[in-house]
């Protein structure tokens, strides 16, 4: 029989989580399942019909009526791929913001949870390790400086055509790590039993290349 474990990567925005896991999922051969793109779809679904965040009624109504799902590496909202739509500044705001309210989070929680029964997966996000799935087998919290991370985002912003100056990526940055280690529901920690790896100055590689070898 195959052995089943699961991974659980954390860390704030732009400290590497995503490119990690999904290189590291591919060299094990298991799923990957990014969980800020999920909170991310709340976020652009709630920008489509025009709600705040503090409208919790719509929100929980909207919530009942909204499918989120992964094909690959594609996430889909209601049968539609939203990958190319979630990338952007404002969605990442709204995400940040709808990820404090309680309803969310059971929901995609939930989710998480289901996503990652009977199979191994690397999953990433804030509160993998420390809750969603905190019997995970191998758990990693990554770092970066704020710099180098509002760097990152900058370059990846650019590339998608949006005119940010490096001053506003990383404010938000600051804003968004204030609000993801704050706010009072599952907020971004290091788990006890996580292996920290600061990615400022290594290559995506030598990451990638620990975490396989801290597993073997
Ligand atoms: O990793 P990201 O930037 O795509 O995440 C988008 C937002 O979602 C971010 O502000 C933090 C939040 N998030 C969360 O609260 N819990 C998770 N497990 C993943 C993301």
């Amino acid at each position: 029989m195959k052995k089943i474990f699961k991974i659980a990567v954390d860390g704030p925005s732009g400290s590497g989580k995503s490119t990690i896991a999904k290189k590291v999922a591919k060299e094990l051969g298991i799923e990957y399942i990014d969980t800020g793109a999920m909170y991310r779809a709340v976020g652009y679904k709630m920008i489509c019909e025009g709600i705040s965040k503090d409208e919790i009624d719509r929100i929980k109504e909207m919530l009942d009526q909204t499918d989120i799902d992964f094909n690959g590496n594609d996430i889909y909202l209601d049968g539609v791929c939203i990958s190319d739509k979630i990338r952007t500044a404002e969605v990442a705001k709204m995400a940040s913001a709808c990820s404090a309210i309680a309803e969310v989070r059971e929901k995609l929680v939930d989710l998480q949870r289901k996503m990652a029964e009977e199979k191994s997966v690397i999953m990433d996000g804030r509160d993998i390790g420390t809750n969603v799935l905190s019997d995970a087998k191998y758990k990693i919290f990554l770092t970066a400086s704020t710099r180098e991370r509002a760097l990152r985002r900058w370059k990846e912003l650019k590339d998608k055509g949006e005119d940010l100056s490096l001053k506003q990526v990383e404010d938000d940055i600051i804003q968004r790590d204030f609000n993801d280690t704050t706010r009072k529901l599952n907020p971004l920690r290091k788990a006890q039993d996580a292996l920290e790896i600061d990615t400022t100055e290594i290559t995506i590689e030598d990451v990638v290349q620990t975490i396989i070898n801290s597993i073997e």
